[in-house]
């Protein structure tokens, strides 16, 4: 497995791997990989023969009070991790490698990045669309993996490279889940082991609501009721529990009645840690396998 530290390493291996015929795969991380991550890096391998995978820990997309500080840093466990699933690279930049003194531009993101976490994160989306930009820029044509965890961040950054040309097809994996439903996340590290069993209630209200989908309900007030009474039950905060379309990301409003699928988004605050997850009704299974029928507690 290659490393690269410089933006010019990545940029001349992934040309290296086209002259030779072969499809360049990317793996966008900020490190501190689990089993999602992994996943990423199997689809691109079934998509492409030279996977590299960026671990890089970007500052443009956090806040200002935010955890850029203590976002976990494990960089070599990522890179016997990255070994072990195949990657052909890794590419794990310094700050100043990928913002140079002097640099100063940002992609400005649109109405898809608005809603959800762009309303309680307002740089946020900026701050992916121009990093992803640059790797995009240095991999060159590619096939690009993302999470459906961050579905949000998954539409911003197809919408960047439709509207930008870029020569990158942009694909979305199945959120991986812990046994209980709960999505792998690098942030549930910063979850005690009480607010580790309280998140349940996240897959349990995107459960219920799938269920009262399947069932035929779509009124928006039904369907978010119980899941924003769930979540309200646990959360230190709740930044929002919503409908939008799957495609724009338009919200919902809670007086409406869904035509067509739906997604379910959620972001929820428990103790430091900013969990998120989603479901779109009328397409994806319930995040908790089994829970057809019965009682979900
Ligand atoms: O999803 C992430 O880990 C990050 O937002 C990404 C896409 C690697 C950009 O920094």
């Amino acid at each position: 497995m290659e490393f690269w530290r410089q933006p010019d390493e990545l940029r001349r291996s992934c040309e290296r791997a086209r002259q030779a015929g072969r499809r360049v795969g990317l793996v966008p991380t900020m490190g501190a990989l689990h089993a999602g991550h992994l996943a990423l890096i199997a689809e691109a391998r079934r998509r492409a023969d030279f996977v590299a995978v960026s671990v890089f820990v970007n500052p443009t997309q956090f806040g200002a009070g935010e955890d850029l500080a203590r976002y976990p840093r494990t960089l070599d466990r990522d890179l016997a991790a990255c070994r072990e699933a195949g990657a052909s690279g890794v590419f794990a930049p310094e700050a100043a490698a990928m913002y140079p003194p002097g640099e100063e531009t940002r992609v400005r993101v649109g109405a898809t990045a608005a809603p959800l976490c762009g309303a309680h994160r307002p740089a946020h989306f900026e701050g992916v669309a121009t990093v992803v930009t640059k790797l995009f820029a240095l991999a060159g044509p590619c096939v690009a993996v993302f999470g459906r965890k961050d579905y949000q961040q998954l539409q911003v950054i197809r919408r960047l490279a439709a509207d930008l040309f870029l020569p990158v097809e942009v694909v979305g994996a199945t959120t991986v889940r812990e046994p209980d439903g709960l999505a792998m996340s690098s942030r549930n590290a910063y979850l005690s082991p009480e607010q580790r069993s309280a998140a349940r209630a996240i897959p349990l209200a995107l459960t219920e609501a799938c269920r009262a989908f399947a069932r035929g309900e779509r009124r928006a007030a039904a369907l978010l009721g119980p899941a924003r009474a769930r979540l309200a039950a646990v959360a230190s905060s709740i930044d929002y529990v919503d409908l939008a379309d799957p495609g724009s990301l338009a919200i919902w409003s809670d007086e409406a009645e869904i035509g067509g699928r739906a997604l379910l988004a959620v972001a929820i605050r428990l103790g430091a840690a900013r969990l998120i997850d989603n479901v779109v009704l009328g397409e994806d299974a319930p995040p908790i396998a089994g829970a057809a029928e019965g009682a979900l507690t």
